[in-house]
């Protein structure tokens, strides 16, 4: 990692409003080039509201600034960030049902970045999110919940983004299952392709991410290592509540 390299993305001061309720409250932090970033916090704490904002899907902040590798992006439309090497998958896996595994990734390659020889190959795609060949070519509506899951990860990532972003991947997933998305989430970040990471799946989410930023109530609690993270008094109030945290301190 060069000194000069501008973070891959930097987030300030993001903030969204639901009526009276703030999801995200001035919420800052930077991910590095190559970097796996984690987001951790109990449900409702603003994860995904977090992420719909990023990436601008389905809706933009009320507040803040967004910087993708030293570009502001800010202002743009959710297809043109994508555009600029950010991309994002959802909590529920969604497709296309009715194409194909292939046709799927080809159609997010279309819509790929600016320029089409950055992107990857459809064939390129598959293997890295570990698809079968025999899957690839099933009719997306018929595949199961992992490859489904897979395949949300394959039509991210065919644009060879610089940033994904990842919602609760390992959700009602086997520990097979978990396992082999470890893997293709190491490959990916090996392939070069810088990655956030919310997960509810600590052991997953602990032993891929450099660094965690734990939310509540739409506000920071702490960023740091997850060695650092889980011993955290003010990580374990977050998850357990008060009470939790005193059972803790004093086992
Ligand atoms: N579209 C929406 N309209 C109204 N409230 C929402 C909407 N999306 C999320 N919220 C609320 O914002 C808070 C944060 O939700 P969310 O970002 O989904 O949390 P997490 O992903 O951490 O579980 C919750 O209280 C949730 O009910
Ligand atoms: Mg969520």
């Amino acid at each position: 990692m060069s000194q000069s390299e501008p973070s891959v993305l930097r987030v300030e001061h993001a903030r969204k409003a639901f009526g009276s309720l703030i999801a995200v409250n001035d919420v800052s932090f930077s991910v590095e080039q190559g970097e796996i970033f984690g987001i951790a916090g109990p449900n409702g704490s603003g994860k995904s509201t977090l992420f719909n904002i990023i990436s601008g899907v389905p809706f933009a902040a009320d507040a803040g600034r967004f910087i993708l590798a030293g570009q502001d992006v800010t202002g743009l439309r959710a297809h043109l960030r994508f555009r600029r090497g950010l991309a994002r998958t959802f909590q529920t896996e969604t497709a296309f049902d009715c194409l194909s595994v292939e046709e799927n990734i080809d159609l997010a390659r279309v819509y790929g970045p600016d320029n089409p020889e950055e992107a990857y190959g459809v064939a390129e795609a598959l293997e890295l999110s570990k698809i079968s060949r025999h899957t690839a070519e099933m009719n997306a509506g018929e595949i199961s919940v992992f490859d489904k899951k897979k395949l949300m990860i394959a039509t991210a990532v065919v644009a060879r983004p610089k940033l994904l972003m990842l919602d609760e991947p390992a959700a009602g997933l086997t520990k097979t299952e978990i396992d082999e998305l470890r893997e293709v989430i190491v490959e990916l970040n090996r392939a070069g392709i810088s990655i956030v990471l919310v997960e509810h799946v600590l052991p997953l989410l602990l032993s891929v991410a450099q660094r965690v930023l734990v939310l509540n109530q739409g506000e920071e609690v702490m960023t740091g290592p997850p060695d650092e993270m889980i011993k955290d008094p003010r990580v374990i109030e977050a998850y357990l509540g008060r009470k939790g945290h005193d059972r803790v301190s004093a086992a």
